[in-house]
């Protein structure tokens, strides 16, 4: 074990998360499938949270849609949400002008009249907010309906600028996007039937999070790792992504889905994209998309044997006693969905030729942590053999902690005080919270302000989702085709499978403990 020296990386100057008059122009937020949990969880809170720091425009609305009739409650009901989402006193001053904003518009998502009867409503909103026809429609809604709701947004002119030619018309599309290569491609079709590429916005909520974007100011905003930040100096990679919840009633979902689709498609490849790209040459959506897909076309086709899938049983998380996967709610008895995933990517390119990746994500893991961790090379010759203990120097490591606990940690070997050169592990710390302070943001208030300023950096784009799907449709297939006979393979709060363990013994190393 590493012994922890706390550096205080205290920040120099206040920091201030308001960026330079990033304020958008006035617009109404429109969220289709508001009466689901990530409206009143994350999307209302973190609209919020803008408006605290004043980067909303006083002219502003957001309008829930949804099938019920939830006219009377919806506002007080986001109130809550607010409330519950952190960081707010209720005697906030700006709370209630805020909610006083919110509307409601009952329809069904397939319906030619309830568009229409939309369009009137937003008109009215424009004429009593001064919104001036600005839209960001947010698809928070089952993914079936991603194609459906955009064909009939088009269809009753909702998706182009109004009458007068003003206005900017945006869509989000809330992950999963597609379920493999093919679907993938076709709601890409679909949409880019309709929509312009620069009105579409691929939300992958992790590219909202603080530890995330900074694993590119981590980079390239210094000077002193980016020339170690190779296979010369870097041994393997590792990224994890696991979690102690389970499901969590998603199981119609979850079936379907399954933990590679789930967060290695998408979460993962976000994060290891940002950690394998070259300096892109501004930071802009195009410049930024464009080096994200070099890494991810760069990635050799993952065989088989360097994948591994699992799934819980029973066990216990947090001392409590918790049901396995099969036993979950409308989850089938007999399930062969993996709740576990982890492969070993080689990136062939320059930069890393020969650097194992290894990611894994899982849910009803030991603990609840995403990290990266870049284990570098050892020493090429070990001065320090002076007794038993230090025989094997730790190999430097640097671990960049996305959550919980946000921050980085370096470990180095020291020497430890006496008469003989003994060497110890310690780690050199940089914890966010004692940087900055804790923050109640939710990773949505950056990307619903870039998407009400038009800016894409951080969003997914066409080619870049298909060049992931491309990766991982042929491991989905191959799994398909052979069910695993050996599920569940690993108890509930477990580190997961052994055979996640072995990919790693296998080459000679071991994953980090969670
Ligand atoms: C979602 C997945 O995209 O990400 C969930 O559908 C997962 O299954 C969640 O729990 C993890 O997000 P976070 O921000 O809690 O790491």
């Amino acid at each position: 074990m590493a012994t922890t020296v706390t550096v205080p990386a205290t920040a120099v100057t206040p920091v201030s998360i308001k960026a330079d008059e990033r304020i958008p122009e006035p617009c109404v937020v429109v969220i289709f499938g508001a009466s689901g949990d990530l409206t009143k969880r994350k999307l209302l809170p973190a609209l919020y949270h803008l408006e605290q720091e004043g980067l909303l425009p006083k002219e502003f609305s957001v309008v829930g849609v949804a099938r019920r009739d939830l006219s009377a409650t919806f506002a007080p009901d986001m109130q809550d949400g607010i409330l519950k989402g952190g960081g707010v006193d209720a005697n906030d001053a700006r709370l209630k002008p805020f909610v006083d904003r919110i509307e409601y518009f009952a329809t069904n998502f397939d319906d030619d009249n309830g568009y229409e009867g939309l369009k009137k409503f937003l008109a009215d909103v424009d004429g009593k907010r001064g919104t001036k026809g600005n839209r960001l429609f947010y698809l928070a809604v089952a993914p079936e309906f991603f194609a459906d709701i955009i064909g009939y947004l088009g269809k009753h002119n909702l998706t182009q600028s109004n009458e007068n030619g003003n206005g900017w018309v945006r869509v989000v599309i809330e992950k999963p996007f597609g379920t493999d290569l093919e679907s993938a491609k076709k709601l890409n079709k679909d949409i880019n039937a309709v929509l312009k590429e620069d009105q579409i916005f691929r939300i992958d909520h992790y590219l909202g999070k603080e530890t995330v974007q900074n694993i590119l100011v981590f980079r390239f905003g210094n000077g002193i790792f980016e020339p170690v930040w190779n296979r010369n100096y870097i041994d393997h990679v590792e990224i994890t992504a696991a979690e102690s919840i389970g499901i969590e009633g998603r199981g119609p979902f979850y079936e379907k889905a399954g933990a590679l689709r789930d967060v290695l498609q998408n979460h993962v490849m976000e994060v290891l994209s940002f950690v394998a790209m070259e300096p892109p040459d501004s930071f802009e959506a195009q410049a930024v998309r464009t080096e994200k897909l070099k890494v991810w076309r760069a990635i050799e086709k993952i065989p088989i044997e360097n994948t591994v899938r699992g799934q819980y049983g029973p066990g216990k998380v947090d001392d409590k006693d918790v049901i396995g996967y099969r036993q979950e709610d409308r989850v089938d008895p007999n399930s062969t969905t993996e709740t576990f995933a982890s492969v070993r990517v080689v990136i062939e390119n320059w930069r890393w030729a020969g650097v194992p990746i290894y990611l894994r994500a899982g849910k009803r893991l030991e603990q609840r942590v995403t990290e990266v961790t870049i284990v570098f090379k050892q020493p090429p010759l070990h001065l320090f053999k002076t007794n038993g203990t230090n025989d094997k120097i730790e190999p430097n490591i640097l671990k960049m902690r996305i959550q919980p606990d946000e921050g980085i940690t370096l470990r180095f070997g020291a020497k430890v005080p006496g008469p003989t050169t003994n060497v110890k592990p310690v780690n050199m710390e940089f914890s966010y919270a004692d940087a900055f302070g804790k923050s109640s943001a939710n990773g949505y208030e950056r990307l619903l302000l870039d998407a009400m300023l038009g800016d894409a950096t951080l969003f997914a784009d066409r080619e870049g989702v298909e060049a992931t799907w491309a990766l991982f449709t042929p491991i989905l297939e191959a799994w398909a085709a052979t069910p695993p006979k050996n599920f569940p393979n690993y108890a509930a709060g477990s580190e997961g499978p052994k055979c996640a363990d072995e990919l790693l013994e296998h080459d000679g190393r071991a994953w980090q403990e969670l």
